[in-house]
């Protein structure tokens, strides 16, 4: 098999740093990119490396333009146009309903987890120009891009837009042979997922609401991610795949 450029962005922790290990397992050249913590961002790439990748760190912020420009120019210049870019970063929904939510809030989540998925996506793209072979990306969506929260409102709407946003993406690339999907996880035991990480009888609390009894490990999302963005996969684009013990099915059962 070929040797890949991955970029994976939010790779510094949870969901994106097992998805750097994961392709890093397959072999392939992983781009860490992380928004603050040069620390841990060493961290994964280290772990890419022992899977058996190699890897190298940027920081890029997926709201700002001009950083992801700058992000993929270092990746190009080291490693060349990447072939799959895995789009992790996002910040979680602030549990504040419509009613009290502040504006600089609601943009902050709509600037990182759907501007952030555009920026990346474009720059990804523009970065292959007219490279033909095959490409993936792939972007963390959320079972919130359907089933909805109250005091998620931020975050269902940027989730929600990047359905169709990757949607959009599928039929725009599919005939320059790049697939886009989402994969939609529920429960995933990330930093993200922080009091159920630490507070065992919280987290078990959640884990009742799971017809698989139990939250999802990021290695399982980085197994899917590494599946997606493989030959295997290769008629797989503009497609959702929920990764959920389950969860989402139980949205209209309760009343
Ligand atoms: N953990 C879950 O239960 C769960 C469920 C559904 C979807 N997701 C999605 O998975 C993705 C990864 O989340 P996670 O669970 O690994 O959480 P996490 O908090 O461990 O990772 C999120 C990463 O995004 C980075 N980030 C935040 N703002 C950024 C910005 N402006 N620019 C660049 N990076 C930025 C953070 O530094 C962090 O590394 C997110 O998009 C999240 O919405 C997570």
């Amino acid at each position: 098999m070929t040797t890949r450029t991955v970029v994976v962005t939010g790779a510094e922790s949870g969901i994106g740093a097992a998805c750097a290990v994961g392709f890093g397992t397959a072999g392939d050249r992983v781009a860490v990119l992380y928004h603050s913590d040069a620390a841990a961002a060493d961290a994964t790439a280290d772990a890419v490396r022992n899977a058996g990748g190699a890897a190298m760190t940027v920081q890029a912020a997926v709201d700002d333009e001009a950083s992801v420009a700058d992000a993929f120019a270092a990746v190009e210049q080291a490693w060349g146009p990447a072939e799959v870019l895995v789009n992790s970063a996002g910040l979680n929904m602030t549990g504040v309903t419509v009613r009290q939510m502040m504006l600089e809030q609601w943009r902050r989540l709509i600037d990182t987890d759907l501007t952030g998925a555009f920026l990346t996506s474009r720059r990804f793209l523009t970065g292959r120009g007219e490279v033909t072979g095959p490409a993936a990306i792939l972007h963390i969506s959320s079972i919130h891009a359907y089933a909805v929260r109250a005091g998620g409102a931020d975050y269902c709407a940027a989730k929600g837009g990047l359905t169709n946003l990757v949607e959009t993406l599928a039929i725009e690339e599919a005939p320059r042979g790049i697939r886009v999907n989402a994969i939609e996880p529920g429960m995933i035991l990330t930093p993200m997922n922080d009091r159920a990480m630490k507070d065992a009888a919280y987290r078990q609390s959640l884990e009742r609401n799971i017809p698989m009894g139990r939250a999802g490990d990021p290695t399982e999302v980085a197994d899917l991610a590494v599946f997606l963005a493989s030959d295997k996969a290769r008629y797989i684009t503009g497609s959702r795949i929920v990764i959920d013990g389950g969860l989402s099915l139980l949205q209209a059962i309760g009343a």
